[in-house]
């Protein structure tokens, strides 16, 4: 893979126009362009064809699935026939669950003939604090949020998941958790030295990420709101191109 392919560009803006403008100016600089319930929700799934069509050949569709497994396999197949690169699955819906989505994701495409989407695992939400973990959903308080996170990625694992979402913190318990190297290990929170952190409140530069093991870097404020997006993205891609050599 080149350097430019490990960085996943969130399309966090409110409207498709604004969607197509990035994916149009930064198709050659990034490897992946994230979609999520914002923009899906508000502009339909055909956003993804859209964008396919503007020159998003990945599309990392962050549909944070969880339901019964009979529903997130019929979510799932509908996901398929969208050409979604790669679906996100939320961990705590259980192994039958993560199992159905894997499958769905299988059969519908062979069924199709169409690359079948990679299904990745949300263990535990950044957002939750130790104190919602163990006072509000009641995990007892001797599993921190680390090994929490730890034994769901585990969990994904062991149900066929591609890989998990996780914190750039969480990246060497999970990849000394998991006997496979190939496990996908995405990762947000990063920072590129200099830049401003904004509402992230811990953040890795995307050399750190890389040697902790991250396979891929989800960054967007310091690309899409730089002054020049192509540079930043670009210098990105240096640094991680510069990380292999402190592997
Ligand atoms: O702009 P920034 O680089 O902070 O964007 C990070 C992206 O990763 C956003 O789309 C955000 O929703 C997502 N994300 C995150 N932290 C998580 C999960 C997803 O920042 N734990």
């Amino acid at each position: 893979m080149r350097p430019h392919e490990h960085i996943i560009l969130p399309l966090d803006v409110p409207t498709v126009q604004r969607a197509i403008e990035l994916v149009d100016l930064l198709k050659d600089d990034v490897g992946v362009f994230k979609v999520g319930l914002e923009l899906t929700n508000a502009t339909g799934l055909e956003t993804l064809a859209l964008l396919r069509q503007a020159g998003a050949d990945r599309i990392f569709y962050d549909a944070k699935l969880h339901d019964i497994p009979n529903t997130v396999a019929g979510a799932m197949r509908g996901i398929v026939r969208q050409r979604a690169w790669c679906v996100t699955v939320h961990t705590l819906g259980g192994k039958n669950m993560l199992k159905a989505a894997v499958d769905a994701a299988k059969q519908e495409a062979e069924e199709r003939g169409l690359p079948r989407p990679l299904v990745l695992g949300v263990t535990v939400l950044t957002s939750i604090s130790e104190n919602e973990l163990h006072n509000e959903l009641k995990v007892p308080t001797s599993i921190s949020v680390q090994s929490y996170a730890t034994h769901l990625a585990r969990l994904a694992f062991e149900a066929g998941c591609d890989g998990v979402i996780a914190s750039p913190h969480e990246i060497q318990a999970i990849r000394a958790a998991i006997p496979s190297s190939d496990f996908l290990i995405i990762t947000p929170g990063i920072r590129p030295a200099g830049s401003t952190r904004g509402d992230q409140a811990r953040v890795h530069t995307p050399a750190e990420a890389m040697v902790r093991g991250a396979s891929y870097l989800v960054i967007g404020r310091p690309i899409y709101a730089a002054e020049d997006p192509k540079a930043a993205a670009q210098n990105i891609a240096h640094e991680i191109e510069g990380a292999w050599d402190l592997v």
